[in-house]
């Protein structure tokens, strides 16, 4: 619940140092914020150095902590001067001389910088940093630092894998807002500054009059730690709403409908800080439907939105789902610029186009959208995904930091100028006057918030970069362990590697080369499925023929998407010799053949790198081992059963992916791996006992193209084969699916001895055996001798029969590898 705001107490040794602390807090000033940062200062002292500050009224005649606004300060002690010029959110944490006393000052032009302030206060003293003779200004790169969550009125969260909503239940909002408040609390903490709170495709009925009155008593909440509530919007609301016959962006009356809206928004939310509108993308309604632009649309509600100082966040995520496969011109790539760059400069300024950082769906890995460099006469907000959608939905450890740095330091080279991606965001590149930065969060009930203690990383470091882009993935990893379990070195190296190898590791089981991840894009986007890419109207093609693969976007020869970049960035993509091997076929279409910059072909790119990202996953388990007695013990066991569950489920993505390109490419992996695994017992091959062999929907769901289970739900089955091994200790790992009708139980015997059981109970998506429920369980160390007989019991419960892949019998030695 705590997150990276734990304020565990500090190692004696490095407490020392804080002796000398001002006893005093004075707070200058009485707004609920000031309220939250005295109260925050109290908690964090209390809980890192055990002692309680005295709340003073006014400046004792003793050194003091002292919060307030630099307007607060001069008006205490005229003479006060900061040589900092502070604006917005910008904070300054100084040591002065207030009216002849000694202080620590925690400062900024308002209230919600003081806040800011004493959270970065705070943060300096948990990771054991010095607080004498501070002369600190800080200040944003962006105003824009928000997060969307895609929480339906019902209380589910769209793409969600922490539980149900923290808002919403049951069409009405909670009673209790308790949790919407520390959510609030947690996102001050990084600086960010406001919320979009309900999901993008959005519920109609949003801002009905009888639920307004319920939106602010969220913004009640927010307001404590300086958060503004923004919801999603629906372009047809006027109409879909019964009082309008229209929504015709361009008829006056619309316009006014919005108007109206606005203002009763703002008589019950004067700081409401605007909407996020999807319109004309997957099925969402948009102004194509009269024939007028996006920008019509945008302003058509930012008009209304503007005299109260609302932003409208317009996204760029427009494109049409029903494209032809057989047209090797279509590209959904294009469909953003395309549609927004004829656009640049009909937007109003309380207008911020919201764009995704590819030019795709947030996956593992993607080109820079060409958008961000394709509007120079408009506010941008670049879209970042916190919610692990594409990269493993939370049950993968996967720090998206590292991918977010490559995307922000990305230099577009505009006009032939140094433009990073960080600073358009920013509106530095072409001086706009707004921009910045959204994080799709979806933080749920979840005790964790994110559901996986890990990902939380995510959340900080969104936060973390959104305030300051500058920062490296490696300052932001230890900064977050050291917050969440302390400050021992041997656990803040550990977990800070573990954090920052697994994106790269997650990229090479799943979709390397830029393949995209290769998920199950037509179903729960999670496991692997790569024929799901092809042969539909969504435009996430590989276009894996026989020939070779990759999609050819080139302008030579391709779809042109490249096209869309500044010369200088279409000299790297635009040749496949050019092009990095990293995203080669996202732009080209190559022979498997094709040596990569790396020496090696395609195709043994893929097996190669599906081997050892799936390795890496194992050995983050015995990284993470290495920790136990120095993290507590309830963090230590759910993330070794996180890793411990990724590690099989990536094995599960090397096969799939592998076995797949082996079967669409007819060339074998040299290495003689692929299909072929030493180890391995598939199921349907075993001596059954009630079991009954399937194929799952499609064929690289299950080792060898089958499973087995039970076609009755009150009956035991089982499965058992006669080791032939030599004598000796194994692991005897047992793949099974784990599906959401039910919960098996299974049981593992040597010949009468019951040596494992376990529930098939984790919550994954699918009702049918597939790779998306494919779960590895792996037994305690075994002696095994020849002619012992393995036999899986399965005890199937309602409609989860018990279902199994295979079993593998691993020689204790090479438990890690294969
Ligand atoms: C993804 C996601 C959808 C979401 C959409 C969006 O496609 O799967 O659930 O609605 O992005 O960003 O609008």
């Amino acid at each position: 619940m705590e997150a990276w705001l734990r304020y565990q107490q500090l190692d004696p040794g490095l407490a020392e140092q804080y002796a000398t602390l001002p006893a005093a807090l004075v707070t200058l000033g009485e707004s609920t914020i000031l309220k939250s940062a005295q109260a925050e200062l109290l908690r964090g002292i209390r809980g890192m150095l055990g002692r309680t500050l005295r709340i003073e009224n006014r400046l004792p005649a003793e050194a003091a902590i002292v919060l307030g606004t630099v307007g607060a300060v001069h008006r205490l002690d005229p003479n006060f001067k900061t040589v900092h010029e502070l604006q917005g959110d910008a904070y300054v944490l100084m040591s002065a001389n207030i009216r002849g006393q000694s202080a620590i000052l925690i400062t900024g032009a308002s209230d919600r910088a003081v806040l800011y302030g004493s959270f970065a206060f705070l943060r300096k003293i948990a990771q054991g940093e010095r607080v004498t003779a501070l002369n600190e200004l800080q200040s944003p790169s962006a105003s824009v630092r928000w997060v969307d969550q895609w929480d339906n009125l019902d209380g589910s969260v769209e793409r969600g894998y922490a539980g149900k909503s923290i808002f919403f239940n049951n069409g009405q909002v909670h009673a209790n807002l308790a949790r919407a408040a520390e959510y609030a609390r947690l996102l001050a903490s990084i600086g960010i500054n406001g919320c979009n709170v309900n999901n993008v495709n959005a519920d109609l009925h949003i801002l009905d009059p009888d639920f307004i009155p319920q939106l602010a008593r969220i913004a009640d909440v927010f307001r404590l730690y300086g958060v503004q509530l923004g919801v999603a919007v629906n372009v047809s609301m006027p109409k879909a709403t019964g009082e309008m016959e229209t929504f015709d962006p361009l008829d006056p009356k619309v316009v006014d409908w919005w108007m109206k809206k606005f203002n009763e928004v703002y008589r019950q939310i004067p700081d409401f800080g605007g909407v996020v509108v999807k319109a004309d993308s997957e099925g969402q309604a948009g102004p194509s439907a009269y024939g007028r632009t996006p920008a019509e649309a945008a302003n058509a509600i930012a008009r209304a939105l503007k005299p109260h100082g609302g932003l409208v966040f317009y996204r760029a995520f427009v494109y049409n789902h029903h494209l032809d496969w057989h047209d090797l011109k279509a590209d959904r790539a294009r469909a953003a610029f395309d549609i927004f760059r004829p656009l640049d400069g009909q937007f109003d300024d309380n207008v911020v186009i919201q764009i995704k950082y590819g030019p795709i769906d947030f996956q593992v890995r993607e080109p820079v959208s060409p958008l961000l460099g394709g509007l120079q006469k408009t506010n941008e907000a670049i879209e970042l995904q916190i919610t692990q959608e594409y990269t493993g939905q939370q049950r993968h450890t996967v720090f998206l930091v590292p991918m977010w740095k490559e995307v922000l330091e990305f230099n577009l080279a505009i006009g032939g100028q140094h433009t990073p991606v960080k600073d358009i965001v920013s509106g530095r590149s072409f001086r706009r006057s707004t921009g910045g930065y959204v994080g799709v969060a979806n933080a749920g009930l979840s005790p964790e918030w994110l559901g996986n203690r890990l990902a939380m990383a995510n959340l900080y470091g969104f936060g973390r970069l959104a305030w300051n882009p500058g920062l490296s993935s490696e300052a932001i990893a230890d900064e977050w362990v050291k917050l969440t379990f302390g400050t021992d070195p041997e656990v803040v190296g550990t977990v800070a590697k573990i954090l920052l190898d697994s994106w790269p590791a997650y990229e090479s089981y799943t979709g390397p080369l830029g393949l995209q991840t290769l998920t199950n894009i037509t179903g729960p986007h999670y496991g692997p499925a790569p024929e799901s890419q092809e042969r539909n109207g969504w435009g996430q093609w590989i276009r894996a023929e026989q020939d070779g693969v990759g999609m050819d976007r080139s302008v030579a020869t391709g779809t042109g998407f490249v096209g869309q970049y500044s010369t200088t960035v279409q000299k790297i993509y635009e040749t496949v010799t050019n092009t990095p091997d990293e995203l080669v076929l996202f732009f080209h279409h190559v022979p498997y053949t094709y040596r990569l910059h790396s020496g090696k072909t395609v195709i043994q790119t893929i097996y190669d790198s599906h081997y050892d990202g799936a390795a890496r996953a194992q050995e983050f388990v015995e990284r993470w081992k290495a920790l136990k007695g120095r993290i507590d013990g309830e963090s230590y066991e759910d993330i070794l059963a996180q890793l411990r569950y990724q590690s099989g489920h990536a094995i599960v993505w090397r096969d799939a992916v592998n076995d797949w390109f082996q079967r669409t490419s007819g060339i074998p992996d040299d290495r003689g791996r692929v299909g072929h695994h030493p180890h391995r017992v598939e199921a349907e091959s075993m001596e059954l006992s009630g079991y009954t062999a399937f194929q799952p929907a499609s064929w690289e769901g299950a080792s060898g193209g089958k499973g087995v289970s039970c076609p009755e739900e009150r009956q035991l089955c089982s499965a058992q084969t006669k080791f032939n091994g030599v004598a000796g200790w194994y692991e005897v790992d047992v793949e099974y699916f784990d599906l959401s009708g039910g919960v098996s139980v299974f049981k593992l015997f040597i010949g009468n001895q019951l040596v494992d059981e376990w529930r098939a109970d984790m919550v994954l998506p699918g009702s049918a055996p597939s790779a998306d429920s494919s779960v590895r369980h792996r037994s305690k160390k075994l002696i095994l001798g020849p002619g012992d007989v393995i036999r899986v019991e399965g005890h199937p419960d309602r409609n989860e029969r018990a279902p199994l892949d295979y079993i593998e019998v691993i020689p204790v030695s090479r438990a890690s590898s294969d």
